[in-house]
């Protein structure tokens, strides 16, 4: 655009608990700086967890700045479920919804786990079914986390609490039994709510999540996402295959280090 704007305009920034909180802003704000169009981009998908709450803080900052005002007040922003619902409200932007906005511009999100080829685990929150519908949506997908999430190179090296799959809730004993059977998973476990008798967490769309571990290091993510789906009853993997374009992570001195 010809239009050159003004560097944001914001009071002191919010103190944070600790270096990791650090880690998490740094690598939202970065990635909000950098890639947020305020000319072009109309519709934007807001992600779920710890490290997308600086996401659409930033956006918040940009929306009370007199000089991009004009344009983040036009934006919509769809969510991944209730988490990024209150967020995007909380921090006063246009909440829209994916049937009414399904071309998305760009798409921030967490991750689990990031591999060397931007293969992504999610689902840790439990909403991977909606984060994969809004970052499949949009042009851009960019990844937000903290340090922690790179891998040197595999998926589930860092990352030890297995694959999650959305799972239909009468289906869960096939899908358990099929992932332990035909695909020779190693444990799989029915994601249970706070206590131990509280019961099967039931997602934003009702159904159950199934936590999967495979026998270490997996080598072909790809695949695997490919005979997870197959198998009836399950609705999406966690595995989030050739969708992220970028991925920003942050360290704890505020430093951040792109991964393209
Ligand atoms: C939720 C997710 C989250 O994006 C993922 O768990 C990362 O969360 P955080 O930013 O808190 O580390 O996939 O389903």
């Amino acid at each position: 655009s010809p239009i050159q704007l003004p560097p944001l305009k914001i009071d002191a920034l919010p103190t944070l608990p600790n270096p990791l909180e650090e880690a998490k802003r740094s690598a939202a704000y970065r990635a909000v700086d950098e890639n947020l169009d305020f000319f072009n981009h109309k519709v934007i998908g807001i992600g779920s967890g710890s490290t997308v709450v600086y996401v659409a803080e930033r956006i918040g900052q940009y929306l009370k700045d007199e000089n991009y005002s004009k344009y983040v007040s036009k934006f919509i922003c769809i969510s991944t479920g209730f988490q990024s619902k209150r967020l995007i409200l909380d921090n006063g932007l246009n909440f829209g919804v994916v049937e009414q906005y399904p071309d998305i511009d760009i798409a921030f999100d967490g991750a689990d786990e990031v591999d060397e080829n931007l293969q992504l685990i999610k689902g840790g929150g439990a909403c991977l079914f909606q984060e994969k519908l809004i970052s499949t949506s949009a042009k851009k997908f960019i990844v937000v986390a903290d340090h922690r999430k790179k891998s040197p190179k595999n998926l589930c090296t860092n990352w030890t609490n297995g694959i999650p799959i959305e799972v239909v809730p009468s289906a869960y004993v096939r899908v358990k039994n099929d992932l332990l059977n035909k695909l020779n998973a190693k444990n799989v476990n029915i994601r249970q709510g706070g206590s131990f008798k509280a019961g099967p967490i039931v997602t934003d769309n009702n159904n159950f999540i199934i936590d999967v571990n495979f026998n270490g290091i997996i080598n072909n993510p790809k695949q695997l996402h490919s005979e997870i789906k197959s198998l009836i009853g399950v609705v999406e993997t966690g595995l989030f295959i050739d969708n992220a374009m970028k991925a920003y992570f942050g360290n704890s001195d505020g430093t951040v280090e792109l991964q393209e």
